[in-house]
């Protein structure tokens, strides 16, 4: 423990007591990384708040004793950002999880940062709305992690990301002052956003406490159906024509390359294959709305027509619920990968749309001729041009790995892509972040960084370079 570590520590202590401040030799067995893999440190301590004004308390004993921080949520984000490292103090939102408002008329709920993304969308369903931003850690990962990372996910598509889903937040900064508020408004052009700011910050910012989220209208018809496309012509042009065309639009478009879809099926248990042939493109398309029975007759009718123009070579509607379900298992299978590809190299990378097929077919082509017998899964969020690539090759060392990395954002780049589209930066990506953004964008983004954290207390060495 440094010694400033323990002056920090002591004041903590002294401030907030045994309650809130929990020393390393009282952790045991807590996990103290995101699914990053990026190992974590020793921290100094963990912090558990219980209310906006304590995480205030904290801040402010951390900034003036040059104390880093690091802010966690649920403990799933996939860059490291919120893995608490060496010398730390690891600040959790767990205790904050109170879903301190719905309210109907004005279509909104209120809510702790530390609050679980499953129970804030349950909690919209039974009172008659929707939370649309779902992802495969809804079971874990917490409000103030989706806002943290600007999470998106599957309903990006009609719903926009994490962003589109807040309405207000309100946020301690690195001095403990605290900002924002809990507005309902989805108009407010008072100056500089910065609770858009916050938003994506990855915790380097402020540690958002509590957030004004925005409900939707619950829809009452979800149609699913499963398509095998023969080219990426017939992908884009199912796209626009499902976009156009159908009454509740289309709310999932979720696209698998062979690559995956042969793996999947022929490595995880108990799915059953949707379609008979194989195909260049599997779809999964989902559309919603509120009128169930209208909606399934016109989809039903939307993929008869694209069959018979040859748009689409086969589809498999989902005749239940349990049969969609199915259907998402394929798509969500990566979250059983952990096990069985241990060392894949994962990316989250973002193209223009009509790039996408190019990107995937010279990736997939990279990979395999320069590591003959490796595995190059494609697949992801084709509408919103995000796709993700799984890659796993015989005995992978630290240099293979680097090697694949700088050969898959060697096509980003070329291609004006996204070194990260949903997953943020964290410190995982943080060398590969100047492929995207500009240098002068990269000194905006450190002048602000300074501006409202001087003493880099919040989540140093996140995003940027400490
Ligand atoms: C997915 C996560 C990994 O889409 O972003 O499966
Ligand atoms: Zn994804």
């Amino acid at each position: 423990m440094s010694a400033s570590g323990n002056d920090a520590v002591k004041a903590l202590l002294a401030a907030l007591g045994p309650d809130v401040v929990t020393l390393p030799d009282a952790l045991g067995e807590r996990r103290l990384s995101d699914w990053s893999r990026v190992p974590a440190g020793h921290p100094v301590a963990l912090l558990r708040p219980r209310t906006t004004e304590q995480v205030s308390q904290a801040l402010a004993i951390c900034n003036a004793h040059r104390q880093p921080v690091a802010v966690q949520g649920g403990l799933t984000g996939l860059a490291g950002s919120a893995t608490a490292y060496d010398g730390e103090v690891a600040l959790s939102l767990e205790r904050m999880r109170a879903i301190v408002e719905v309210d109907p008329v004005s279509a909104t709920m209120t809510v702790e940062a530390g609050v679980v993304l499953q129970q804030v969308q349950e909690a919209a369903l039974e009172a008659g709305y929707y939370f649309p931003l779902d992802l495969g850690a809804r079971g874990s990962c917490t409000i103030g992690g989706v806002v943290g990372t600007n999470a998106g996910g599957n309903r990006v598509i009609k719903y926009g990301m994490m962003r589109e889903q807040v309405l207000g937040i309100e946020a301690v900064l690195a001095d403990g002052g605290i900002v924002g508020g809990l507005h309902k408004m989805l108009k407010n052009n008072t100056g500089y956003d910065l609770k858009n700011l916050l938003i994506g910050a990855e915790g380097t910012l402020g540690v958002v406490t509590r957030v004004v989220l925005r409900l939707r209208p619950r829809p009452t018809g979800v149609s699913t159906a499963w398509c095998g496309l023969g080219d990426f012509a017939a992908v884009t042009t199912l796209l626009r024509r499902a976009q156009a065309g159908l009454i509740g639009g289309v709310s999932a478009f979720e696209v698998m390359w062979p690559s995956y879809y042969d793996f999947v099926l022929g490595n995880v248990a108990d799915l059953r294959r949707p379609l008979e042939g194989r195909h260049a493109y599997n779809v999964l398309l989902e559309t919603d709305g509120p009128e169930a029975e209208a909606q399934a007759e016109q989809f039903q009718g939307f993929l008869a027509t694209l069959l018979e123009e040859g748009v689409i070579e086969d589809a498999a509607i989902a005749m239940s619920e349990r049969d969609a379900a199915e259907f998402w298992r394929i798509r969500d299978a990566p979250g059983e990968f952990m096990s069985l590809m241990p060392d894949m190299v994962a990316f989250d990378i973002s193209f223009a749309v009509r790039d996408l097929a190019e990107a995937a077919g010279r990736l997939t082509e990279l990979m395999a001729s320069r590591y003959p017998g490796s595995l190059a899964l494609v697949y992801g969020h084709l509408g919103d041009g995000n796709i993700h690539l799984l890659v796993d090759a015989p005995d992978i060392t630290d240099a293979i790995r680097q090697d694949i990395e700088a050969l898959v954002y060697g096509v980003v780049s070329d291609l004006g892509g996204s070194v990260s589209a949903e997953h943020g930066i964290g410190v995982k990506k943080r060398k590969v972040l100047g492929l995207t953004r500009t240098p002068d964008e990269l000194a905006a983004m450190t002048a602000i960084k300074r501006a409202l954290d001087p003493n880099g207390v919040l989540n140093p060495g996140r995003i940027l370079q400490a």
